[in-house]
C-alpha cells in the first residue's frame, strides 16, 4: 500500500513537473541582448591584444577565455548574433553577425575535425537563412565536402577525433550527430545526394551501436575500419564508460530530431522519442529540469549541473513536439527548462564578461570548465527562446 501511495505521489509529481510554465521571451531576449552588448565589448578588447583569438568561449577561474577559429566552439558566438538579428530585425545585429561570421570562414577547408556542423553551419547556416547570401551557401557546401572526407564506408560513420590514438582507433562520439545538419543542407543546396547518404549511414550506424536498451547513449564508440565492427564503447567526458553523460544525451535527442526533420523516417522519430523519455523520466534530475553533468555520478547531488545540456534539450524538445504525439509533454518540459534557465541560471547584469547563462559543465573528468558560463549554452538557450515562439529551422 505504502509503495502504491509513493508511486502515485511520484506520478503526480512528474505530472506536476509538466504544469504550464510561462517564459517571458521578450524580457529574456532583452536581458540576453544587454549581456551580449557587454560580451561584444570584451571580445573586441581581447582581440586588440591577440587578434587570432576570435570567439569568446567561457570564463574559467575568473578569466575571460577566447578561442581561435579552429576551436569546436568558435561558431557559436556569431551564430548567437544571427539569432539576435532573427528576433529583433535590428541592423545593429545584422552588421555584428556578418562581421564575426567572416572570422570562421577559413574552417570550411578544415578536414581535421568532425565539428564543422557546429563551427560552420551555426553561423553560415543561420546567416544564409536570414540573408540568402550565396557566399554563405558556398561555404556550407565546401564544409560539407571537407566533413565528408572523414567518412569511412566500411564502418559507415564519420570519424570524430584524430587525437589520442592510444585510446581508440576510429572514435565516433554521440555529439557527431549534430554535424549531420550540414550534410543534409548541402544536398538540398546542390542536389548531390552523397552528403545525404553519408548522413543517413552515420545516423543508422550510430542508432545501432551507440544506445543502450533504455535509450541512454555511450559517449564514444570505437570502430575497426577493416571489419566495420565495434572495438569498444567508452567515455571521454562522462563519469564512466557505462554512465550517461548529460550533454551526450542532449546531443542525441537533438541529433535524431533533426534527422527526422530532413528524412521523415519513423525510426528516427521513435529514437528521438525514446531518448526524450530517458531524459524526462529521470528521477535524478532536480525539479527545475536542469540535469547534473552526468546522470550516474555517485556524488549527486553534490556535483555541478549542466545548463548547456538543459538548453540543448529544451530546444530539441520544442522541435520534437511539432512531430510527436507527445507534443504536450515535450512542450511543457521545454517550457519548464526554459523558465528555470531564464530565471535562475542567468548571469547578473554585466557579470561573467557578458555570457548569458551560468552553471554549465564542459569537461569534468579533465577538471576543465566546471560550473561555468559557456558559449554553446547561450546559443541553444537563444534558439530555445526563439523556438518557443514558433521559430522554425
Ligand atoms: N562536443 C563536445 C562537447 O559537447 O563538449
Amino acid at each position: 500500500m505504502k509503495l502504491k501511495i509513493n508511486l502515485m505521489v511520484g506520478l503526480v509529481l512528474s505530472f506536476c513537473a509538466c504544469k504550464a510554465q510561462k517564459v517571458d521571451v521578450a524580457k529574456s531576449f532583452a536581458s540576453a541582448a544587454k549581456q551580449t552588448d557587454v560580451l561584444v565589448k570584451n571580445v573586441d578588447s581581447a582581440r586588440l591584444v591577440k587578434p587570432t583569438l576570435v570567439s569568446p568561449r567561457t570564463v574559467e577561474n575568473g578569466q575571460f577565455k577566447m578561442v581561435n577559429s579552429r576551436d569546436w566552439t568558435s561558431g557559436f558566438f556569431p551564430a548567437e548574433l544571427w539569432y539576435f538579428y532573427a528576433y529583433t530585425k535590428d541592423k545593429k545585429w545584422l552588421d555584428l553577425a556578418k562581421k564575426y561570421t567572416e572570422d570562421i570562414k577559413k574552417e570550411q577547408f578544415n578536414k581535421g575535425t568532425h565539428d564543422l556542423g557546429f563551427m560552420i553551419y551555426g553561423p553560415f547556416g543561420n546567416g544564409y537563412k536570414l540573408t540568402n547570401d550565396p557566399d554563405y551557401m558556398a561555404v556550407i557546401i565546401q564544409a560539407a565536402k571537407s566533413l565528408s572526407t572523414r567518412f569511412n564506408t566500411k564502418a559507415g560513420v564519420i570519424k570524430s577525433w584524430d587525437h589520442n590514438g592510444d585510446k581508440w582507433k576510429y572514435p565516433v562520439i554521440i555529439d557527431n550527430m549534430m554535424n549531420l545538419e550540414l550534410l543534409f543542407e548541402a544536398t538540398k543546396f546542390t542536389g548531390d545526394s552523397s552528403f545525404y547518404k553519408i548522413a543517413i549511414s552515420h545516423a543508422n550506424t550510430t542508432m545501432k551501436n551507440h544506445f543502450r536498451p533504455d535509450f541512454s547513449s555511450w559517449h564514444v564508440v570505437d570502430y575497426d575500419t577493416l571489419s566495420g565492427n565495434v572495438r569498444n564503447k567508452l567515455t571521454a567526458q562522462g563519469y564512466s564508460n557505462e554512465s550517461a553523460w548529460a550533454r551526450g544525451q542532449a546531443w542525441a535527442l537533438y541529433g535524431y530530431t533533426l534527422c527526422y526533420r530532413y528524412t521523415h523516417n519513423a525510426a528516427y522519430l521513435a529514437q528521438a522519442n525514446g531518448i526524450a523519455n530517458f531524459i524526462l523520466s529521470s528521477k535524478i534530475t532536480p525539479e527545475d529540469g536542469i540535469p547534473y553533468w552526468d546522470y550516474n555520478d555517485p556524488q549527486i547531488p553534490n556535483v555541478s549541473r549542466d545548463a548547456s545540456a538543459a538548453a540543448i534539450t529544451a530546444s530539441a524538445l520544442y522541435e520534437l513536439a511539432t512531430y510527436s504525439k507527445e507534443s504536450k509533454r515535450y512542450k511543457a518540459a521545454a517550457n519548464k527548462i526554459l523558465s528555470s534557465l531564464s530565471t535562475k541560471y542567468t548571469s547578473k547584469p554585466g557579470a561573467n564578461y557578458g555570457f548569458i547563462l551560468e552553471h554549465s559543465t564542459g569537461h569534468r573528468p579533465a577538471k576543465s570548465e566546471i560550473d561555468v558560463p559557456i558559449n554553446y549554452a547561450d546559443y541553444y538557450y537563444l534558439e530555445a527562446l526563439l523556438r518557443s515562439k514558433g521559430f522554425k529551422q
